[in-house]
């Protein structure tokens, strides 16, 4: 089943103020609109991710999602409808179509992996639609200056987004009601006459609507309560004649080569487990058994990203790496800001993140005898807030 998301962004995010647009505006260092993006990219469900902006606002666009590997952005209309429809025709217009698609508001920056999960699970192929919806607890009144009527809360719901359907009869039903003003796509699907189930929304995947929402979410749980993890990894491999080693993804001419089943990039290895340590998800070999042939001679940066991509998973993110090279030769300082480079750029994260170091151990065991390298890492995950 090939799944989409929408991400609409091309809101001017009035009742927010501020000097630019909501979605543009950072939390926690981070646009609103790269978080929404990120924990669609993240999850391994979602194949595409189509971002609906607008256009005056490219120069803000390609700040916030510098980095991303997403398909180019396409233009909204006046109204949320309007946006929907062009990123729905946008997903029809390439190569393939997806088979569902889950509609996100960017501002809603703290959608969880498992709203999305339960959307997707929920939304039957060609049949029915799904909605995130958390039940009302406030009472409910109906008046102005007075109280004119008490509202039976039963059966009544906040509906959230990602809001999730199977795409052909979606992109039909907001083509055939594209005239109706209508505030959300369920109620577009349902004017279509498609079921919509309602599975269970998050307190946390709030809406940023109004400019005290961004001082709560700065201040709330969501950033207050981070969930800090630290990992170490360690790892060592041989020397034996050859020209060049592979370290940290950079690789360097030498009058000899490291001996393993992958490239033997010893660097990666060690941060690769550093961050699988983080996370509690085993280590290297349980991921990739050296057993396996397909590993052969592999480029060490598939195992870094797949222990990145778990990270990911649970909707955490990388808040740095540190690796030690420990080896008489080659010389490391001359590569060192390369390899950082690509360290940075594998774990798409910031420069000032990743560090890499070096040292000799002083002609002492089997590194000071020149018969191997090691390397040893450390990495620093914050999860998100998990439930209290
Ligand atoms: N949106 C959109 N195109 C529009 C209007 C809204 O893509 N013409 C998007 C917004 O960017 C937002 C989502 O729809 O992510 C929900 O809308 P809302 O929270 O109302 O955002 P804004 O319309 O930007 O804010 P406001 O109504 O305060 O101006
Ligand atoms: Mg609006």
């Amino acid at each position: 089943m090939f799944a989409a998301a929408i991400i609409l962004a091309a809101g001017r995010g009035e009742r927010a103020g501020g000097d630019r647009p909501k979605q543009y505006r950072d939390i926690g260092g981070k646009p609103v609109l790269r978080r929404a993006a990120q924990a669609f990219l993240g999850h391994p469900g979602i194949a595409r991710v189509q971002v609906v902006f607008h256009p005056g606002d490219q120069a803000l666009y390609d700040a916030a999602m510098k980095g991303l590997s997403l398909p180019a952005p396409v233009s909204g209309g006046p109204s949320r409808q309007a946006s929907v429809l062009a990123g729905l025709r946008a997903l029809n217009k390439a190569d393939n179509a997806p088979d569902i698609v889950l509609i996100h508001d960017a501002a809603r920056a703290f959608v969880s992996q498992d709203i999305i999960d339960r959307v997707i699970d929920a939304v039957i192929d060609g049949d029915e639609g799904a909605i995130p919806a958390l039940p009302v607890s406030d009472s409910l009144k109906r008046g102005r200056a007075h109280v004119e009527e008490t509202v039976e809360r039963a059966d009544l719901w906040r509906a959230q987004t990602p809001q999730g359907f199977p795409f052909a009869a979606i992109l039909a039903a907001h083509e055939a009601h594209a005239d109706k003003a209508l505030t959300d796509d369920a109620a577009v699907a349902q004017a279509a006459g498609m079921r919509v189930r309602i599975v269970e929304g998050d307190e946390r995947n709030i809406k940023i609507t109004r400019p005290e929402d961004f001082a709560a979410v700065n201040s709330e749980e969501h950033m207050i309560t981070p969930d800090i993890r630290t990992g170490f990894g360690y790892d060592v491999h041989q020397f034996e004649a050859g020209d060049a080693v592979t370290l940290c993804g950079v690789e360097i001419p030498f009058e000899q080569k490291l001996k393993g089943h992958s490239d033997a990039d010893a660097g990666l290895h060690a941060i690769t487990d550093a961050l699988l340590g983080a996370i509690a998800a085993g280590d290297i070999g349980d991921h990739f058994p050296p057993s396996d042939p397909q590993w052969k001679d592999a480029a060490s940066d598939v195992f870094l990203r797949h222990a990145m991509g778990l990270v990911r998973r649970q909707g955490g993110e990388i808040l740095n790496v540190d690796v030690t090279l420990i080896c008489e030769a080659p010389k490391i300082a001359p590569h060192r800001a390369k390899m950082r480079a690509r360290v940075a750029e594998i774990l798409d994260i910031e420069l000032e993140r990743v560090s890499v170091k070096a040292t000799t151990s002083e002609k002492l065991g089997f590194t000071g005898r020149g018969e191997g390298l090691a390397a040893q890492a450390v990495a620093t995950v914050a999860l998100k807030g998990q439930d209290k």
